[in-house]
């Protein structure tokens, strides 16, 4: 059986290198704040059941927000208020797990970079030898300089490496090493495992696996994540079918239509745009349109569908994706649609917020066979692309 794991994420710095007026922790980064980022990599690693976020006290109602808002469900997150040191942040962490866990991970809230390679890399080697971090080794001469800026000393940098996080290590060794500190200033857990006798070895960590320092991090981090060393896509799938009905106009993908007959259904009934979602929410595994706005729910009575679709390309883009490209067939028999195609177009791919030649729409009928061939009513078939913004 694999061993449990808990991430500690320390988030509880002032960020005074920065020189933001606010925690480092909490900027934009690429559309999401830096520790959300964090967060989903940890989350988003089948080793680790737990996750605990630390951050100042006196942000502690902003940062529940935040995950609601990012829809981080707190079933498996813990928020709790951080100290004055950063070891003492990692400890406050530390006293919310049990013996349940075996290994724990610490990672810096503001190394939102990490891999889900490295991770679990990490986890596995703290499995294996007791206590494992990522570094780097050192590439860069070394000087050993005084307060009026002169080189005292070159360091040779043979064997000399830079700690970054994840600092993985089973939990009892981490608690006994935090016992036996005596409270002395550390910077890392590496240190404390250190002092405590407990050997630590390194896992090979990334130059990519920045920590936000100092307002500079933030341009090279933004860099890359939009090169985005290893993009993810969805694939997604929707199929929708109206019935006509009189009395009603026809709109379709958010364009309202001349024809005599409208189409049945609770909302506007805009089968393209349904379609359309189903095939967004197939793509982020979110079920379906029928879950998300059910038409018992008086609210999506006759409502313009196009309010649904924004509402779809939200919950994307929280969960780090947006619309790469769709293609969508509409099976109707009449009206003729083709004048209506690229009105259609410019509507969605709007709401999509993407070009209008990543959206298209085209038409087609059945020559007169079938439901839509008789006329009674119009289906429509989307596929879609969704293209990740996480770097993992
Ligand atoms: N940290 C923490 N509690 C503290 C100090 C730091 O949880 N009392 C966290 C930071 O929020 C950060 C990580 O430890 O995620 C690494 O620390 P650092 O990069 O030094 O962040 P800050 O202390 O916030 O920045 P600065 O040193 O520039 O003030
Ligand atoms: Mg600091």
């Amino acid at each position: 059986m694999s061993a449990s794991a808990a991430v500690i994420i320390p988030a509880a710095g002032s960020g005074s290198r920065m020189k933001l007026g606010h925690p480092k922790q909490f900027h934009m980064l690429a559309g999401l704040p830096i520790l959300i980022h964090t967060i989903r990599a940890f989350l988003n690693n089948p080793n680790i059941q737990r996750c605990i976020v630390v951050v100042p006290i006196d942000w502690l109602e902003e940062a529940r927000k935040l995950l609601s808002q990012y829809d981080i469900s707190l079933s498996n997150v813990t928020i709790t208020a951080g100290g004055r040191r950063r070891q003492d942040s990692v400890q406050a962490g530390l006293a919310l797990l049990d013996d349940s866990i075996d290994v724990v991970l610490v990672h810096d809230g503001a190394r939102p970079l990490a891999s889900q390679d490295l991770i679990t890399r990490c986890y596995l080697a703290a499995c294996q030898h007791g206590a494992a971090i990522a570094a780097v080794p050192v590439k860069d001469t070394l000087k050993k300089v005084d307060s009026d800026q002169q080189i005292t000393a070159t360091i040779d940098r043979q064997g000399l490496w830079q700690a970054q996080t994840p600092q993985a290590a089973q939990l009892q060794l981490l608690k006994k090493a935090y016992l036996e500190s005596g409270g002395e200033d550390v910077t890392d857990e590496s240190s404390l495992l250190e002092k405590a006798g407990i050997p630590v070895s390194i896992v090979a960590g990334s130059e990519t696996n920045l920590k936000i320092t100092s307002p500079e991090d933030l341009i090279l981090a933004e860099r890359i994540m939009q090169n985005n060393l290893n993009p993810q896509m969805r694939i997604g799938h929707g199929f929708d079918a109206h019935r006509f009905a009189t009395g009603k106009p026809l709109v379709l993908g958010g364009v309202t239509i001349p024809h005599t007959l409208g189409l049945a259904g609770h909302s506007d009934a805009d089968v393209v745009t349904h379609a359309l979602c189903d095939a967004i929410l197939g793509a982020l595994g979110a079920q379906d349109i029928g879950h998300h706005f059910p038409d018992s729910d008086a609210r999506f009575a006759g409502i313009y569908s196009i309010l649904l679709l924004e509402q779809v390309i939200e919950h994307a883009g929280k969960n780090s994706f947006c619309l790469g490209n769709a293609d969508i067939t509409i099976v109707c028999q009449t009206p003729r649609l083709a004048p209506h195609i690229q009105a259609m177009r410019e509507t969605l791919a709007k709401t999509c917020r993407v070009g209008t030649h990543l959206l298209n729409v085209k038409a087609t009928t059945t020559e007169k066979m079938g439901y839509t061939g008789r006329e009674e009513g119009i289906s429509c078939h989307a596929v879609v692309l969704l293209e990740s913004r996480q770097h993992n």
